[in-house]
Formats: structure tokens, sequence, C-alpha cells
């Protein structure tokens, strides 16, 4: 079984590499479960360019996972759902619907994420929410079920 590869890309009019705390907060959860950071980009909030990103992640770098953070809710800015599903090949609700689930234990302000979940290729890709608490918190409801998603996408993930 190989190492899973986990490109994140944050989208933010504000952020820049450096200022990236969530991302930043996502890349040490990613590899302190031994995965590895496939790529790391911020990009602004602007369909054409997340659209860009993620064809990138699925595509060139080949990342196993691509989580993407912010741009979930309802400010006229928030279009990361709407530039994930024009990627989307196959629909994977369920994790969108525990993030959301999990995350109203916590908050009731997870109503208020739009985030979907969608296969392109042999890409998992998770919308998570912007603030690094958020996203870590979102990050840790569905990590564990990450490795058998990628398997299964291999083909491989039933014994
Ligand atoms: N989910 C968790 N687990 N924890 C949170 O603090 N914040 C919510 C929601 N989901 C939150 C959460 C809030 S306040 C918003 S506005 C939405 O995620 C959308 O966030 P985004 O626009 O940064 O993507």
């Amino acid at each position: 079984m190989d190492t899973m590869n986990i490109a994140i890309i944050t989208t933010s009019d504000t952020r820049d590499l450096t200022s990236d705390e969530a991302g930043h907060a996502l890349a040490a959860l990613i590899t302190a479960r031994g995965w590895q950071v496939a790529s790391h980009e911020v990009v602004p909030d602007a369909t054409t360019n997340i659209k860009a990103a993620l064809l990138k992640a699925c595509g060139e770098t080949k990342a196993d996972v691509v989580l993407t953070c912010g741009g979930t809710g309802f400010s006229p800015r928030d279009v990361t759902p709407e530039a994930t599903q024009l990627v989307a090949q196959r629909q994977a609700p369920g994790i969108a619907e525990a993030i959301r689930a999990g995350s109203m234990q916590i908050t009731p302000r997870a109503m208020l994420s739009r985030g979907v979940s969608v296969i392109r290729a042999n890409s998992l890709i998770i919308n998570l929410p912007g603030s690094q608490k958020a996203a870590t918190e979102c990050f840790e409801i569905i990590a564990d079920q990450l490795q058998h998603a990628v398997d299964m996408m291999a083909g491989q993930g039933h014994d």
C-alpha cells in the first residue's frame, strides 16, 4: 500500500502561502498520520482559479485526495463547491454529509457550509471550510476513512 498523497488547495482572496494557517495546520495533520502533502497552494476565490488548481491536483499531481479549504459559505465570493462540481465525474455525498453531521455536534454554524465531495479520475476531492478551527475539525471527522476510500478508487478496497 503506497503512502497517501494529499493536495491542499486553500481558496482565499486575502491569504498567501505564508499566511495560510488553515492549510499549514492541515499539512501538519496529514504528515502526523504518515501521509504526504503532494502540493499546497493558495488561489483566489474565483471559479476559474479554483477549477484550474483542482484539475492540476487531480491530473499532473495525481493526488489521491484533494482537500480544498475555504469558500464553502454563503457569501457571494464563496464558490468552491460550484468550482468543484465543474470537475466532478462522480459524487461522493456521504463524506460531505459526515462532515456536516459531525460538525453539527460542535457548532450549529456547520449548516452554513455548502461543501461537497466528489471523485475525479482517481482523486477524491473534499471541500473543507476555511478557518483553521473548522478545517482541522472537519479533517479529523473523515480522516480515518480516507485510506479505504483511496483503496476502493484503485479497485482494491474490499477484503
Ligand atoms: N465546521 C466545523 N467543524 N467547525 C466550525 O467552526 N464553521 C462554520 C461552517 N462549518 C465551522 C464549520 C461556519 S461559521 C461557516 S460560515 C461555514 O463552515 C463556511 O465556512 P467557509 O466559508 O470558510 O468555507
